[in-house]
């Protein structure tokens, strides 16, 4: 679907992972046990002195400026110079509400086609959709950690009449979990056919190994970084994400910088003051801290799961895996994760929501369904997490991986 009437905007779904928070919200009220691995959103609480600033703020009234607050700019200027080796100034950084609206606005003004991996987010098909852009899937495996090879990207890219083409990279991944190896030789085809790379960076923060790497540290000419305060920060309803764009996709920027300006204007004047103690601080505490909880739990439905009946990788960061079911046989993956559903109460997510072809049994498992704040206070000072910690602190990790295994053996 490329041509797009208003008409048939109206009948698109609704976004798939809102959709099963429903389902199972429906299931939770009749009386189910519902294990709410469909939903990726943070469990932990934001950083305290994030939220004092955020009160500090609040009587701030005013329209800021449309591309956002200079200081917040230059802040997260700053905070990707150091992190990512970049070179961005002020100037380069547009704040949004939510990376989401700034990669659809962007989707608006980019011409050309849409490369994107499969499995990729939910959200930028139906946003390339809307926005009338050609969608070219590159279908991944696991043997490449579910990252495009080069030579499958340049295999696409030949067969593809449009030369002007933006990439979407998103490492750590929703919905593998797992982190890009291959950045390099994805790098020398960027550059041969002068590729835009939109790097998706939300869950960077959160790679367990500490030594994230952004494809803008060896592409940086045409790389945009798009990243933002709703995974590493526990702060997705704030709604403040941004992009670094570099100087020489100043007209892409040009044009994005109009669209948010009549579109949503400027974010909220106290989220954006708040945002500045969140890239300014140290919040290296906080992070090893959430990264020490969401490696253990990852690690531990990772252990549990894997086996003859279930294909998984290793996660590496963000809160996703991606478990591929062996001896299921279903119609699709859609049907799969029904199933599952309704015979042990666990939302999962189907494959298909992702890119893959339907026929393939695999699903996303979000591990977040834990209270972030009482698993951190319970962990102070401590010693190495064990399996007693997740009983104690994330009881339907630990009761929904046992009845997913129990499903996945009974099939
Ligand atoms: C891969 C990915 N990109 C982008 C987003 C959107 O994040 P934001 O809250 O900044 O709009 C999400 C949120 O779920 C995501 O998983």
């Amino acid at each position: 679907m490329n041509k797009l009437t208003k008409k048939q905007i109206g009948q698109l779904k609704p976004s798939a992972t809102l959709a099963i928070n429903e389902e199972s919200n429906k299931l939770k009220k009749s009386g189910k046990k519902v294990y709410k691995f469909g939903f990726g959103q943070s469990p932990f609480p934001i950083p305290e002195s994030v939220v004092l600033e955020l009160k500090n703020n609040s009587s701030k009234n005013f329209y800021l400026q449309m591309q956002g607050l200079e200081e917040l700019r230059s802040v997260i200027a700053n905070h990707l110079n150091k992190n990512n080796n970049n070179n961005f100034n002020k100037e380069n950084i547009i704040v949004g509400p939510g990376t989401k609206e700034l990669m659809f606005l962007t989707q608006i003004a980019f011409e050309g086609d849409i490369l994107l991996p499969a499995p990729s987010w939910v959200s930028y098909q139906p946003q390339a959709i809307i926005a009338k852009n050609k969608v070219h899937w590159i279908q991944t495996t696991s043997n490449s950690n579910w990252f495009p090879t080069a030579e499958k990207l340049e295999e696409k890219i030949k067969s593809i009449k449009n030369k002007n083409l933006l990439l979407l990279i998103n490492s750590p991944n929703n919905p593998s979990g797992t982190v890009c190896k291959n950045l390099e030789e994805i790098v020398d085809v960027a550059k041969k056919y002068k590729l835009i790379i939109l790097s998706d960076e939300i869950y960077s923060r959160l790679t367990f190994n500490d030594q994230y790497k952004s494809i803008s540290s060896i592409y940086p000419e045409r790389t945009i970084v798009s990243s933002g305060l709703s995974k590493w920060c526990g702060a997705g309803g704030w709604r403040l994400g941004f992009f670094a764009i570099p100087d020489q996709l100043a007209e892409l920027k040009n044009s994005l910088k109009i669209l948010c300006s009549e579109s949503f204007t400027s974010v909220s004047a106290p989220v954006q003051y708040a945002a500045v103690r969140a890239y300014k601080d140290d919040h290296s505490d906080y992070l090893m801290k959430v990264k020490k909880i969401l490696s253990f739990v990852a690690n531990y439905v990772y252990e549990n799961l894997k086996s003859n009946a279930i294909n998984v990788l290793q996660p590496e960061g963000g809160f996703y895996l991606f478990p591929e079911f062996t001896s299921a046989k279903f119609s699709s993956s859609s049907e799969m994760c029904k199933d599952i559903l309704n015979k042990t109460g666990v939302a999962l997510l189907p494959g298909s929501d992702f890119g893959l072809p339907s026929n393939k049994m695999i699903a996303r498992l979000s591990y977040t369904d834990f209270d972030g704040a009482n698993f951190l206070k319970g962990i102070l000072g401590s010693k190495k997490l064990d399996d007693a910690d997740l009983k104690k602190y994330a009881p339907n990790i630990v009761d929904g991986v046992s009845a997913l295994k129990e499903w996945s053996n009974s099939l």
